[in-house]
């Protein structure tokens, strides 16, 4: 079924000015630590020679010498300050395959955070991402390499836009996909991911849900079910760059490749896909298959840390980047440790709210 309605900001004349933001706490910084000497020397080499194993085929040897020092420094500094690294399976190979404890998709990072035993969770990921960690873990120190990686998803929608659509729609229940703020999560019954959220949707057992922020997402889960969507008209500036014309062109130019593509795609793209899932799904569904030519339609670091692992699987691009993904680097990550910049802080009663709509989600049984 297609979506049943769709609105948006310029939907209500009542709407308070004012665009959603990217809450940012002032950044605390800590005392600095001694600065570590980021030399390549024999030390440094062999203790980076694991990791260097897992990057051969993604890392050119030549830059191995330019990125190994941070690598060691960083994953000393870890131990040191007892810190953890959840990295997003779109941060670049060197943190996913180089500094990451734990790695995976929105879902499993949420449920890994909730695990965490260190003091410090460093998030390289999404500012909600990291929102997200803290509101599962708050009494532990939640840095973000840095504030400024926002995500178009997040940025679509409101707290308030939420309470207009809850007048509009009363009794009608809200889910939430998590690449929201926690502003937003706190107004809504249940948070949902792209692994969960036909799941999500269905639980609640009512014959329509309001589904926010992403319309494309929203389009695919009213194509797996009967209940009603009414969607928001928020997208991801990364999937919705896609087009069916340009993957019928490269399967017309690779009459073998498999096609697979995430769900924030537009319906066009996913009808040219062989599959379509989360990225955690995507990552499956290549080691199950060991496809031999594969386009990953998504965000092309992916691409790059699933070859590191399955070097057999030949990647055709096209893939884009996600601007706010790239924002988190090796540079920052050790600035974070050395500095203890930029801890992500909720309001303790908008924290109480927003949890019970992620928790809710990671109660759901499978
Ligand atoms: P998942 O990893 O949950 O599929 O999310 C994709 C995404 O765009 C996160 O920003
Ligand atoms: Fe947001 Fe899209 Fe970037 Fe994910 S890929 S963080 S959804 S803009």
């Amino acid at each position: 079924m297609p979506i049943a309605e769709i609105y948006g900001p310029d939907d209500f004349a009542n709407r308070p000015h004012g665009r959603a933001t990217t809450p940012i706490a002032p950044a605390r910084s800590g005392p600095t630590l001694p600065r570590p000497s980021l030399e390549w020397t024999s030390e440094v080499e062999r203790a980076t020679a694991p990791i260097y194993q897992r990057l051969k085929h993604v890392i050119p040897s030549i830059e191995w010498p330019l990125m190994a020092p941070t690598i060691h420094a960083i994953n000393q500094l870890k131990r040191e300050r007892n810190a953890v690294i959840l990295a997003h399976n779109y941060q670049a190979p060197e943190i996913f395959h180089g500094v990451a404890d734990i790695g995976g998709d929105s879902l499993q990072l949420a449920v890994e955070a909730t695990k965490v035993k260190a003091d410090i969770i460093i998030q390289c990921g999404v500012h909600f991402m990291a929102e997200t960690s803290k509101l599962l873990n708050p009494d532990k120190t939640v840095l973000i390499p840095d504030t400024r990686a926002g995500c178009s998803l997040a940025a679509s929608i409101t707290g308030a836009d939420v309470r207009l659509l809850r007048e509009k729609f009363p009794g009608v229940p809200v889910v939430a996909y998590v690449n929201t703020s926690a502003e937003v999560k706190a107004e809504v019954d249940i948070c949902c991911t792209s692994s969960n959220a036909v799941q999500v949707v269905e639980s609640l057992n009512a014959p329509r849900v309001i589904f926010l922020p992403d319309r494309y997402l929203a389009t695919y889960v009213a194509s797996k079910t009967s209940v009603k969507i009414i969607a928001w008209k928020g997208a991801c500036e990364v999937h919705e760059r896609f087009t069916g014309e340009e993957l019928r062109a490269f399967r017309d130019a690779n009459p073998s490749v498999q096609i697979i593509a995430h769900p924030e795609c537009p319906p066009d793209v996913l009808a040219e896909a062989d599959f379509t899932g989360s990225t955690a799904h995507m990552i499956n569904w290549v080691r199950e298959r060991r496809p031999k030519r594969l386009v990953m339609i998504t965000e092309c670091s992916m691409a790059d840390n699933v070859r590191a692992e399955l070097p057999d699987v030949e990647m055709l691009r096209p893939c884009n980047l996600c601007p706010h993904m790239k924002r988190i680097t090796l540079s920052n990550i050790l600035e974070s440790l050395l500095t203890s910049g930029e801890e992500v802080t909720i309001d303790p009663a908008l924290a109480m709210r927003a949890r019970r709509s992620v928790e809710r989600m990671i109660n759901l049984k499978n």
